[in-house]
């Protein structure tokens, strides 16, 4: 019959295609910061580029460092090069990278600072953001997923206040805890902020969202509830209506337990798992209700050998029969081998054969 011949949805676009269903065959796979400085080529052109938000913001080079990991390994997504902090760069609170520090910024020290946060400032600064997506759709076959992105409201709101990355969070958990209501409008900038964002990334193409609310962790039952649910639950329900198919995944870093019914409570799609959270509970806890993407520790991809066969082959046999993509739990490490992801991409492929 020549039915049979016709390409079905899943071969051709397997991301897409695992939001629906169980994985027919192989589960899809893509890495978290799979561009940056593990690869050559990546140095040479962020070398080019000059700072790191200088390439975030040029559209081709951009779209050049996005490719990168694509070509070498085959990837079924490719995710837009940027970086959570283009937002309050974007709004008025401007950003830099320090080598060996990481990001700094100016940090919000009262409800006044508040006000020089615009999203029809940030909307403009980002527009080669959104032309970056728009060329990288162009750029893709079909078959690989474009995804956008954004940070959350809670973890953005900790670089904001913070001026930097912390361990401890004692400004950010003051004003979350101490002045909640004060804290409530910075994160009603950010809600519409975060909407406004990822809404412009689907119009110029891309074709998936993820969420990062990478310290959603640090926070108690109340304080998860009201700065990581209840906001992102006001984002994902603006989004699904204006773009009702496209699907969105979350990232909570250190949900833990909170995952069991966190999709659902939120309105998301699916949810990206950190390497701590435990296969076997998260198939029955998790799984059961949501598609889950992850959750490979990018230190045992560094590592590679013996010990990443075993991770992943405990990973595929936990979330291989149901909706699964397959990732890392975080970002890869800037000393990862590049043959070590070609490893790591063949396991995954390999699974396929047998099912
Ligand atoms: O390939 C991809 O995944 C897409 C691009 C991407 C970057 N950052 C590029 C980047 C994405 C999705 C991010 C997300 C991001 N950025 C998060 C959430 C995910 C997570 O890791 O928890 C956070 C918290 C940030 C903030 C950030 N950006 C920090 C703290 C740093 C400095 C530390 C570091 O790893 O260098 C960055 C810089 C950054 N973002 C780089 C890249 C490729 C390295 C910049 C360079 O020196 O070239």
């Amino acid at each position: 019959m020549f039915v049979t011949q016709i390409e079905t949805p899943v071969s051709v676009n397997r991301m897409l295609a695992a939001f629906a269903a169980p994985n027919a065959g192989r589960p899809p796979v893509w890495l978290m910061r799979q561009a940056g400085r593990y690869l050559p080529e990546y140095k040479a052109t962020r070398a080019q580029a000059g700072s790191f938000l200088d390439l975030c913001y040029n559209p081709r080079l951009a779209v050049e460092v996005a490719l990168q990991p694509l070509r070498r390994f085959g990837l079924d997504a490719a995710i837009l090069f940027s970086d959570i902090l283009v937002i309050p760069d974007g709004l008025g609170q401007p950003v830099r990278f320090e080598e060996s520090v990481g990001p700094v910024l100016l940090r919000l020290e009262e409800t006044a600072d508040f006000a020089r946060l615009s999203v029809g400032r940030m909307l403009k600064h980002l527009a080669p953001v959104y032309e970056t997506v728009e060329r990288l759709r162009a750029a893709l076959p079909r078959e690989t997923a474009l995804i956008g992105f954004s940070g959350a409201p809670w973890t953005l709101a900790t670089y904001m206040l913070e001026g930097r990355g912390t361990r401890e969070f004692h400004l950010a958990k003051y004003w979350a805890y101490a002045r909640p209501d004060d804290f409530a409008r910075l994160v009603d900038i950010l809600v519409e902020a975060v909407v406004e964002h990822l809404s412009a990334q689907v119009m110029a193409g891309a074709e998936v969202l993820q969420i990062f609310d990478s310290w959603a962790g640090v926070l108690d039952d109340w304080g998860f509830r009201r700065w990581v649910e209840e906001p992102t639950r006001r984002i994902v329900a603006t989004l699904k209506a204006r773009h009702p198919d496209v699907p969105i995944l979350l990232f909570a870093r250190g949900a833990g337990a909170r995952h069991a019914g966190l999709a659902a409570r939120v309105g998301v799609d699916g949810v990206a798992l950190d390497c701590t959270v435990p296969l076997q509970w998260a198939r029955e806890s998790v799984q059961a209700g949501t598609l889950v993407q992850g959750n490979l520790d990018p230190v045992i991809l560094r590592i590679g050998g013996a010990a990443m066969q075993r991770a992943v082959e405990a990973i595929l046999g936990a979330f291989g029969g149901g909706r699964f993509i397959f990732n890392l739990g975080h970002g890869i490490l800037p000393d990862t081998p590049p043959e070590h992801v070609a490893a790591l991409v063949d396991l995954v492929r390999e699974a396929g054969a047998n099912r």
